[in-house]
């Protein structure tokens, strides 16, 4: 592994720019957070005068990683935070054999999805899934993100299904996305995933993985019930999805980065989102 460039900060330290490289629906999070962190943030999108409204003009950056153009308009010495699949692996590896020495820490998300799951158990409840668990080494995502994190130290979160304003559950249940099946899902609210990932910048261990989710694991049915007796929601979808799903161990985030989460319970955060969209 070669980790020269990546630097052993302290906790707290915040002299280095930061670039959030593809500030889509969690970069948009992290963009206000990073302010606090009393350094220029810039932010990416394959087309920023159309993507990053959001973003001060002279902090907004063209970056595509299928154009090798643009790797050139990310400024040197910055910390990234990485918000889109790192795949194919052979763009991954050019972008990081031409512009490893550039970065300082790089944060990559992943999804949980990369955890194997067998077909074939009866487990149900299924077992607790840690970062030891098996991956699938076929998926092209996965092969970036073992690359990035095994060449280049990079830190990596295998994120649970993002929900947040914009992006709520409730909503996947109405359009019958989703119905009352046996099928354990995972969540993390957006606002603390762009928490965490400020936290593993600062504090990851490079070559790392961190499970992010919530840590607690519901069955479809469970939110289905529950977002009926509340809010009178019911799902137009089948019930048959027979899929045991995952429970994600997020026990390392919380031990080792020692985050604390914004928003634990499901079902108040359901609430706030909903009164905040005004449905
Ligand atoms: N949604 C979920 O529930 C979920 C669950 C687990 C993991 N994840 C992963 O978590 C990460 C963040 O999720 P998110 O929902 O915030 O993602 P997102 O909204 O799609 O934001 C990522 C942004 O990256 C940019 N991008 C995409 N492909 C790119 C490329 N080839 N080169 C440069 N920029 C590119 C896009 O912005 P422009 O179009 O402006 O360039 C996109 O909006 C993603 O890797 C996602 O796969 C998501």
């Amino acid at each position: 592994m070669d980790q020269q460039h990546i630097q052993h900060v302290q906790p707290g330290h915040t002299d280095r720019p930061l670039i959030i490289l593809g500030c889509g629906y969690t970069g948009r999070s992290i963009f206000p957070l990073s302010l606090q962190r009393g350094t220029t943030t810039w932010a990416t999108s394959r087309n920023p005068a159309q993507q990053l409204a959001a973003v001060p003009p002279p902090q907004r950056l063209e970056f595509d990683l299928a154009c090798p153009a643009t790797w050139n308009n990310l400024p040197p010495g910055a910390d990234l935070i990485w918000c889109f699949p790192a795949s194919p692996l052979s763009a991954v590896q050019q972008w990081a054999v031409t512009h490893r020495a550039r970065f300082n820490r790089l944060v990559l998300l992943g999804s949980t999805s990369a955890y194997e799951t067998t077909n074939d158990s009866t487990d149900y409840p299924p077992p607790w899934i840690d970062e030891t668990a098996p991956i699938d080494q076929t998926n092209p995502r996965v092969q970036g993100e073992e690359y990035l994190r095994n060449e280049l130290g990079a830190i990596l979160l295998r994120v649970a299904g993002i929900y947040g304003l914009g992006r709520n559950p409730l909503d996947w249940i109405t359009q019958g996305r989703v119905g009352p099946s046996r099928k354990y899902v995972n969540l993390i609210h957006g606002e603390d995933l762009a928490a965490i990932c400020l936290a593993a910048i600062e504090k990851g261990a490079p070559s790392e993985i961190y499970n992010v989710s919530d840590g607690t694991p519901y069955t479809w049915r469970e939110i289905c019930e529950t977002a009926q007796q509340r809010w009178g929601i019911t799902s137009s979808a089948a019930h048959a999805n027979p899929s045991p799903g995952k429970r994600i161990s997020n026990t390392k985030l919380r031990t080792t980065l020692g985050y604390r989460f914004k928003h634990q319970d499901l079902y108040e955060a359901l609430a706030l989102i909903k009164s905040a969209s005004g449905s």
